[in-house]
């Protein structure tokens, strides 16, 4: 008999919804990754470094051109300055980035407190590391931090807090106030932070992303992490990076040189190009998805689902209560799917304790403009 050391754990709700896409030529709006390419010139870029012989390993912290390269765009956004050789560190996926932070200082009977919904990596990984999550509801209309829950669920047990801004699955944004509360209530205490920012430049209506590098006290104790599979529209690249004062990089290290090593040679190689030749990707990156969310929110507009524009990501959550508030949100999704065309991802499985009632669905809007309007048709025929 295996003792599962992940007795919770099955085939998550993305793999699933992505499997049902494919079997039934439904359109997939569930896992959260575009259906379009890459910039052709990143593209390239690899073909040229794979075919120039360089496929061998990386050092451990990442290619400097590349950690030079995050060091310079983390100065222009947020006006800080960190170590290239001590504070960043690159990472196969921010997933590895996340385990590692998380195992590097989390030891059996530390409490991490998570809000719920949360993206589903990090309960798995607290427990791995011997940990428990204390989960803290986010306020079920605009997924804002209610700060008295969480100054309730501190204990002295408590270890490490993770945030995520912008946030999956509600696209909702921490900001600079929310910050520095969370900076006040633990300011006497021993606590990290995980800081999840991969969606850090899909932000819309011209706010601007409130970075836990920019905030000086919380970035003592924060492992700030990013995804570049997100921001170059290269998910299945699986490459990101952490940023951490130099003492929590050192620990970071440690667990990062024996799960992973090093993250894939050729792609650091052509990012590290693209980032130096094409710093306007980043500064058009809000404008190009909002232009996305704008486009499929006009057209639900003619939809029985209720919305609000996301602020942030590039999900975006819909009320399904006015179409069949007799289905729970699984159910929708399953249904949606085999009847209506259009896979989704239902918004409880991001909760321990999912809000009952609650009629959301989560759709993906990272589509080329053809996939956004063929599901919204679908969506409004219902
Ligand atoms: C909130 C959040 N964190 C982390 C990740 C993982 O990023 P990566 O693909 O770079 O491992 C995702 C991917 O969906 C995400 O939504």
């Amino acid at each position: 008999m295996i003792r599962s050391k992940l007795p919770n754990v099955g085939t998550t709700i993305f793999t699933t919804m992505s499997q049902l896409a494919v079997q039934t030529g439904a359109l997939n709006l569930s896992q959260g990754f575009p259906d379009f390419n890459g910039p052709q010139a990143l593209l390239d870029a690899v073909g040229r470094y794979v075919a120039a012989g360089h496929n061998q390993y990386a050092p451990m912290t990442g290619l400097p051109a590349l950690r030079q390269q995050v060091a310079a765009k983390v100065a222009r956004l947020y006006g800080v300055s960190v170590d290239v050789e001590q504070e960043i560190t690159i990472t196969p996926g921010a997933t590895e980035a996340i385990f590692c932070a998380i195992q590097a200082v989390i030891n059996p009977g530390d409490e991490v407190i998570v809000f719920d919904p949360c993206y589903d990596s990090y309960e798995p990984s607290v427990e791995l590391a011997g940990g428990r999550c204390v989960h803290v509801p986010l306020s079920n209309d605009d997924f804002a931090i209610d700060w008295q829950r969480f100054s309730d669920a501190l204990t002295p047990r408590t270890r490490m807090v993770v945030l995520n801004s912008p946030h999956n699955p509600s696209g909702a944004l921490i900001s600079r106030a929310d910050l520095d509360q969370l900076a006040a209530l633990i300011a006497d205490r021993d606590i990290y932070l995980v800081s999840d920012e991969v969606y850090e430049h899909l932000i819309y209506d011209g706010v601007a992303h409130a970075s836990v590098l920019a905030h000086e006290q919380l970035y003592q104790r924060a492992f700030v992490i990013s995804s570049f599979g997100k921001t170059y529209h290269v998910t299945g690249w699986k490459t990101g990076y952490v940023i951490a004062p130099p003492q929590l990089s050192a620990e970071l290290r440690k667990v990062h040189q024996y799960v992973n090593f090093c993250a894939v040679t050729p792609l650091q190689c052509a990012l590290a190009d693209f980032m130096a030749e094409h710093p306007e990707h980043i500064e058009q990156l809000p404008g190009f998805y909002q232009a996305k969310r704008d486009l499929f929110c006009d057209l639900l507009q003619g939809s029985r689902f209720s919305f609000k524009p996301t602020p942030g990501t590039y999900f975006q959550l819909v009320d399904y209560s006015a179409i069949r508030p007799d289905l729970n949100d699984v159910d929708m999704a399953l249904w949606l799917t085999r009847e209506h065309g259009v896979a989704s991802i239902p918004v409880s499985v991001f909760y321990q304790t999912p809000v009952p009632q609650q009629r959301l669905i989560r759709l993906c809007f990272a589509k080329r403009e053809e996939t956004l309007q063929q599901a919204a048709e679908k969506l409004c025929a219902i």
